[in-house]
């Protein structure tokens, strides 16, 4: 292929990944629209000093080959080296710093709070109602469009950074501490988080998902994940239902309304209707859930959750099926 075609291939293949769900440059968010625009000014002023750079080099180059007088090079040196990038830097600095206030706005108080704390390799989400009820759901959010909503992020061991790209900014989860930030949704669709800071083996399989809502659709959601679980639906969801408890999976996950009630991993109340499964990795269907709990540690390498391959594929596709109805 000829050098120019490929790097027109190329340049189509890079603008292409910049599209999606997970584009920091197709602004669905108040806060990412900001961001973009500071990102194609800064662009678009690195495409004008590199353009000019090279011209001036080609010019001195070939252009201009005589040396300059001491006074035009000190000239050149003090112009271009010191003066011209401190005067650049300096509006930068300026322009982005004025973005701060509008990014750092939480919003009015009242109204529904969430509280995420980045795990390894998951998101734990909590939900607070206006009223004050609260509510457990892992590696999905849900956010009203046209509303300010704070989030106050934390983590119980090592560094996460929470970033949902189409929406706004990122902000770090650290142990010990609780860090806030704010997402102004603007388009409505389902977008992908992901985590943005290194977190140990299992970190690229660390993302969630974020949908934007009309109101009243967000309010059903809510009132929805408020509800406990309900019972199972056939057969071979209530043998998954028994087999799920026989088989201490209680012990580390709640699925409200039953018996299971532990606190270590997702809380699993209503994972049939999340969007994806082991946060963000896997399709949620029955299939994917067999797939997870036999090969857990070959999907989500030094995952807490052990594999589950003792169990045979009836005992599988049973608990597969109870899971993937709890919707
Ligand atoms: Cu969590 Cu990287």
């Amino acid at each position: 292929m000829h050098a120019s075609l490929r790097a027109s291939a190329l340049l189509v293949l890079l603008l292409a990944s910049c599209e999606g769900p997970q584009s920091a440059l197709q602004p669905a968010g108040r806060d990412a629209e900001r961001i973009a625009v500071l990102f194609w000014w800064m662009a678009g002023g690195a495409v004008v000093i590199w353009v000019a750079v090279l011209g001036i080099a080609v010019y001195a180059v070939v252009l201009k080959q005589r040396a300059h007088s001491d006074r035009t090079a000190r000239l050149l040196i003090v112009g271009g080296g010191v003066a011209f990038p401190s005067v650049v830097l300096f509006v930068l600095l300026v322009y982005g710093l004025s973005m701060m206030p509008a990014l750092l706005d939480l919003g009015p108080p009242g109204g529904v709070r969430v509280a995420v704390s980045g795990e390894q390799w998951w998101w734990r989400v909590r939900y607070t109602t206006e009223d004050g009820r609260t509510v457990e759901l892992a590696n999905e959010i849900a956010l009203p469009i046209g509303e300010r909503t704070a989030f106050a992020l934390s983590s119980p061991d090592v560094i996460h950074s929470f970033w949902v790209p189409s929406l706004g900014g990122k902000m770090d989860m650290v142990p010990g501490r609780i860090n806030h930030i704010a997402l102004e949704p603007t388009r409505i669709g389902i977008y992908r988080g992901a985590c943005a800071e290194y977190c140990g083996s299992s970190h690229a399989l660390m993302n969630f998902y974020a949908r934007v809502l009309e109101p009243a659709a967000f309010d059903a959601w809510l009132a929805h994940q408020l509800e406990p679980a309900g019972p199972p639906e056939g057969p071979l969801e209530e043998r998954g239902a028994v087999l799920f408890l026989a088989n201490g999976c209680g012990s580390c996950h709640t699925v409200r309304g039953t018996e299971a009630d532990g606190v270590v991993g997702p809380d699993l109340t209503h994972v049939g209707s999340r969007y994806s499964l082991g946060a963000g990795i896997l399709e949620n269907d029955v299939e994917s859930f067999a797939r997870w709990l036999e090969h857990t540690e070959r999907i989500k390498p030094d995952v807490n959750m052990p594999s589950f391959h003792m169990l045979d594929d009836e005992a599988l596709v049973a608990i597969a099926t109870y899971l993937d109805g709890l919707e």
